[in-house]
């Protein structure tokens, strides 16, 4: 019998599976599930990035091209990254991938030996610990509390930091807890970061998705040295609703983007033709469908946010989310109460009860690092959110 290997059997199977499939077999079963769980943009990708990669079809680019993405799209990338982060790359230091995640996996494979240590804010977004765990690495978590804004401080970090510390994962805006630092603690992060040399992997898919007045700044942008120490990751998945397309990018100092180039050459090899095309007219094209969902996500926001001031007596809270688009339901004043005589014990047990009793799908806040909370996607509909969110106040207002 073959056995999967050590270092692939470490990997967690994912917590959400059980929940998943149940919410499926109540959908299949005709009972209206409104979910909470989702994790990419309700909206369809804008007709004209669309129409770029049929155009490509149409035009015969269905071949292999270079593995690390087109010229055409590297050339985007760059102009991007120049135009918005204030970031000067070359198009050898951009390596196109099979989207963000897959870029994240490049980065730290590139980059850990065995047993350096991650530092990893928590909540965290599931797949960095077992990205991690599989190139070798320690995940090793600090914890973002949300009385501090689900942030953690330069201090924090530091204190953190052992001589196997390698690498820093910073995600802002955050999922899960849609935080978004701001410039003045990037600041402070990065001069941490430099002083004890850590690689920074700086997750930027969100960039895009912030409200309220916030902007963003990335990290590789603190100053020149603090470029030479970070991995850019970003894509188009979230920002131009492409999330089933896979492309998402990197962009490093030279001799990791060359290492990743190579590896990716003999792995995944580019990513497919059409979709490169779709992203240049992504990139370059017009950003007003992007904009209106924006607008979209801050409009329900505000109306979530609202919704959930008023269940505080119920025993829920919330920290304000800027970004992302979603926000953590603090719940754990829930525990311990009775339903039906049935104790809630944790947020798995308490996302397992909203969905049998109430028919809301939403993720417990364990699969990030966080059983005090369980984590509320706005990217639905108004009505299905308004609905949604009536349901789990319904659900509280019956614990004893
Ligand atoms: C924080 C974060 N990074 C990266 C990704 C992966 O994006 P992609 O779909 O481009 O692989 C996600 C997707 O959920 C995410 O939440």
């Amino acid at each position: 019998m073959i056995k999967p290997s050590k270092r692939i059997s470490e990997i967690a199977p994912s917590m959400t599976l059980a929940i998943s499939a149940k919410a499926g077999e109540l959908k299949a079963a005709g009972e209206k599930v409104i979910s909470f769980g989702v994790g990419e943009p309700d909206f369809g990708t804008p007709a004209h990035i669309v129409q770029a990669a049929k155009d490509a079809l149409d035009s015969g680019k269905t071949k292999y091209v270079a593995a690390a993405g087109l010229p055409a799209l590297k050339k985007s990338i760059c102009k991007k990254l120049k135009e918005e982060n204030g970031l000067d790359y070359e198009p050898a230091q951009i390596i196109v991938s099979n989207g963000a995640k897959h870029s994240i996996f490049n980065a730290v494979f590139a980059t850990l030996e065995e047993g350096d240590e991650v530092l990893i804010p928590k909540p965290y977004w599931l797949t960095y610990p077992e990205v991690i765990k599989s190139c070798g690495g320690v995940p090793v978590y600090i914890y973002a509390t949300p009385r501090h804004g689900y942030k953690v401080t330069a201090a924090q970090i530091e204190a953190m930091i052992t001589p196997k510390t390698k690498m820093l994962i910073f995600n802002s805006p955050c999922n899960p807890t849609g935080a978004v630092y701001t410039e003045s603690e990037i600041r402070d992060i990065a001069e941490v970061c430099l002083k004890h040399n850590l690689i920074v992997l700086a997750d930027e898919i969100y960039e895009k998705l912030i409200y309220g007045g916030e902007t963003h700044f990335s990290i590789a942008s603190v100053s020149p040295e603090m470029k030479e120490n970070t991995i850019v990751i970003n894509g188009v998945s979230k920002s131009y609703a492409m999330t089933g397309w896979r492309l998402g990018y990197l962009a490093a100092p030279l001799p990791v983007a060359k290492a990743i180039a190579s590896f990716q050459s003999h792995s995944t090899s580019n990513v497919n033709t059409m979709t490169q095309y779709a992203a240049i007219a992504a990139l370059d094209g017009d950003q007003q469908p992007m904009y209106d969902m924006v607008k979209a996500f801050g409009e329900r926001r505000e109306k979530m946010l609202e919704v959930l001031e008023g269940m505080k007596p119920l025993g829920f809270d919330y920290v304000k989310p800027d970004g992302a688009f979603y926000v953590m339901l603090l719940c754990y004043d829930l525990y311990g109460k009775s339903f039906n005589g049935e104790k809630v014990h944790d947020s798995l047990h308490l996302c397992d009860l909203l969905l049998t009793y109430e028919k809301v799908a939403a993720t417990p806040g364990i699969c990030f690092g966080d059983d005090d909370a369980i984590r509320l996607s706005y990217a639905l509909s108004m009505e299905d959110m308004l609905e949604g969110l009536r349901r789990i106040a319904h659900f509280a207002s019956q614990l004893k």
